[in-house]
């Protein structure tokens, strides 16, 4: 197989902290590979080593073939990064931020004009693009970033939460830019602590917690692993009774599991669970402050792991 990204055992310690904790990876060429979990799993951490920002404490990785520890001057070449935090000249203009980068790539002009507007064009930003960056909103500014990071058509690519704190509709649009991205032989990572991203764009990834890998597959996959159910989920006032109530409601056939979430919560998964919501209140008898239904998502996947949820 023939592998963008390759690492094995790869760790990043500091101090006391077990930042990145043993990661192996496998990534695919032309793979969308998400990275998700919740803060400080050690996300930006990883691929920060991976695009050769960071030394790792120990542990190899190979990114298209070159190893990041000896080849960091050819993986820069070779990469594209969107970091976490947005980087960029205020008192230039969108276009002239996006020129500079190219600039700083040595691209000849004629390459990366009409590919500049293009892509502010695709962002929804070509009417602004001449206005200085400093008047422009968060989510503009995030989607400059992301045009930044791709403008010298990269291999690969680092998206490091490209749509935290966008509001829907331009969360859609860089959603959109990054499947079409994809489609041109890219490869891409790209982490998120959304579990709706990660679903919708991931074709594989990785779920992290406390800098190790806890689970890994397709969307699909991880999702299946959790069963056919429906994933219900009570809010109660009484905590003190959850294991209580869990083991009532696992006396139901139906119910497969049941967990405890954060302080005032349970999850329970349970077959045809939307319908027999009812058949569940008349076993466990406790009132309940709010009740939802619904499928099983990458989020009920991470509870099922550790018993919290992402966003905690
Ligand atoms: N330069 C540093 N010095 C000390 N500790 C660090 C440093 N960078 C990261 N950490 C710690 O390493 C852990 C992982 O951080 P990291 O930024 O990789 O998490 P993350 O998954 O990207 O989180 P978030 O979703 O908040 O961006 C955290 O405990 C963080 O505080
Ligand atoms: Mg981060």
């Amino acid at each position: 197989m023939d592998l963008a990204i390759e690492t094995n055992n790869l760790k990043k310690y500091f101090g006391d902290i077990h930042a990145v904790d043993g990661i192996d990876l496998q990534i695919p060429r032309g793979s969308l590979f998400g990275v998700l979990g919740p803060h400080g799993a050690g996300k930006t951490t990883t691929l920060r080593m991976l695009s050769t920002i960071l030394h790792p404490t120990s542990g190899e990785a190979a990114v298209l073939g070159f190893d990041i520890k000896k080849d960091a001057r050819e993986i820069k070449k070779r990469i594209g990064v969107c970091p976490q935090e947005l980087v960029l000249y205020p008192r230039l203009s969108a276009r002239e931020n996006i020129h500079l980068i190219a600039q700083m790539h040595g691209m000849a002009k004629k390459d990366y004009k009409e590919r500049t507007d293009e892509l502010l064009g695709k962002m929804n930003l070509l009417d602004r693009a001449s206005s200085l960056v400093k008047g422009y909103s968060g989510g503009m500014k995030r989607r400059i970033n992301v045009l930044m990071a791709v403008i010298h058509e990269p291999e690969l690519l680092f998206f490091d939460e490209p749509t935290a704190g966008l509001d829907p509709q331009s969360r859609r649009v860089v959603w959109d830019f990054i499947r079409d991205f994809q489609e041109k032989e890219s490869t891409i990572i790209l982490t998120t602590h959304s579990m709706e991203e990660a679903d919708d764009l991931s074709d594989e990834l990785i779920i992290i917690d406390h800098g190790k890998i806890i689970s890994q597959g397709t969307p699909d996959e991880l999702k299946g692993k959790l069963g056919e159910g429906d994933i219900l989920e009570f809010k109660i006032k009484e905590m003190e009774q959850r294991d209580e109530i869990i083991e009532l409601a696992k006396t139901l056939d139906f119910v497969r599991w049941g967990k405890p979430v954060g302080k005032h919560r349970i999850v329970l998964n349970a077959l045809d669970g939307l319908r027999r919501v009812s058949e569940i209140m008349d076993v466990v008898k406790v009132k309940m402050e709010d009740i939802s239904v619904r499928k099983n998502t990458l989020e009920d996947v991470f509870i099922d792991l550790t018993g919290r949820r992402l966003r905690d």
